[in-house]
């Protein structure tokens, strides 16, 4: 079930999360999207029309979204929504049955999982899989294989980002908690510098004040380096405190697409679909 974990997550950090201020200015106010919006700055990600199906099951029905340069899109929806679909079809790893995927302009609809990992996209499945009997830094040196060269400057980087994860870097990893290993597949994600982080429900069964920390930094990486982030979330309440936009999936079709800000003061829209 959807669950609230507080509405001010990413605040709760202490970091400044103003989402006005960080030269965000030409496309606020014009992010309504669904339906042929006016939305104007780059798509580095565009969904059109996407769908996908496991047997009869129908998960996705023309899902069409974007992801803007330097911003965060919260897809919400409650279980069954089609939500891990979603990801899991931008990120090759589903077949569609109809539309397309863009990054960057490119149509990589059918490209192979490991040629999204080197046109900048990376992927952090539900679940936080890490091989439990290696440690911390032997995860993260073999999640780099997957991801090109990665120099160790960019371990070192990943260390800085989660001084957490810098402490326990000798620890196996089935030591590590929850919020830590988190943390882990973030970090390793990371590593190859994408441009596009997808990432499936990060925050579930961590304590809020993990969640606002890792909400935070995301935050702190998108502000400062451009990154842009597609976050899944059943955490509707604190997902919408940290992103831009918010797209809400119901039944794998998009219901509504609108700022962030608007979704979370839409009562009737939170009743129905967000659970808060
Ligand atoms: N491997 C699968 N085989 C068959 N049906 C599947 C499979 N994976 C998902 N589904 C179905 O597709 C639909 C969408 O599931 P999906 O996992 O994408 O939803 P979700 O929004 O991520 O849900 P949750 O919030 O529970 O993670 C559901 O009806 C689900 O039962
Ligand atoms: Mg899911």
């Amino acid at each position: 079930m959807a669950e609230a974990h507080g509405s001010t997550a990413a605040g709760a950090a202490g970091v400044g999360l103003s989402k006005g201020d960080t030269g965000r200015g030409a496309a606020t106010g014009s992010s309504v999207i669904a339906g042929g919006g006016t939305a104007t700055a780059q798509g580095v990600l565009e969904v059109e029309g996407l769908s996908a199906s496991y047997g009869p099951v129908k998960a996705l029905d023309g899902v069409t979204l974007r992801a803007e340069q330097g911003r965060i899109t919260a897809v919400l929806g409650a279980n069954g929504a089609g939500k891990t679909t979603l990801l899991r079809t931008i990120s090759g790893l589903v077949r569609p049955t109809a539309g397309r995927v863009l990054l960057n302009g490119e149509d990589v609809t059918r490209s192979p999982v490991e040629a999204m990992v080197t046109k900048g996209m990376s992927h952090v499945p539900e679940g936080r899989g890490v091989i439990a009997e290696l440690t911390v830094d032997e995860n993260l040196r073999v999640g780099s294989l997957f991801r090109g060269k990665v120099g160790q400057d960019e371990f070192d980087r990943v260390y800085d980002l989660f001084p957490r994860i810098k402490e326990r870097r000798t620890s196996t990893a089935h030591t590590l908690s929850g919020g830590e290993r988190q943390m882990l597949v973030i970090g390793r994600a990371l590593l190859a510098r994408p441009k596009l982080l997808l990432l499936d429900e990060p925050s579930l069964g961590l304590a809020p004040r993990i969640v606002a920390q890792i909400f935070a930094l995301l935050r702190r990486l998108v502000d400062t380096e451009g990154l842009s982030v597609l976050l899944v979330e059943q955490n509707a309440r604190s997902a919408l405190s940290v992103a831009d936009t918010g797209v809400v999936l119901n039944l794998g079709r998009v219901v509504v697409t609108d700022d962030a800000h608007r979704l979370a003061g839409d009562e009737d829209l939170r009743h129905a679909y967000l659970g808060f």
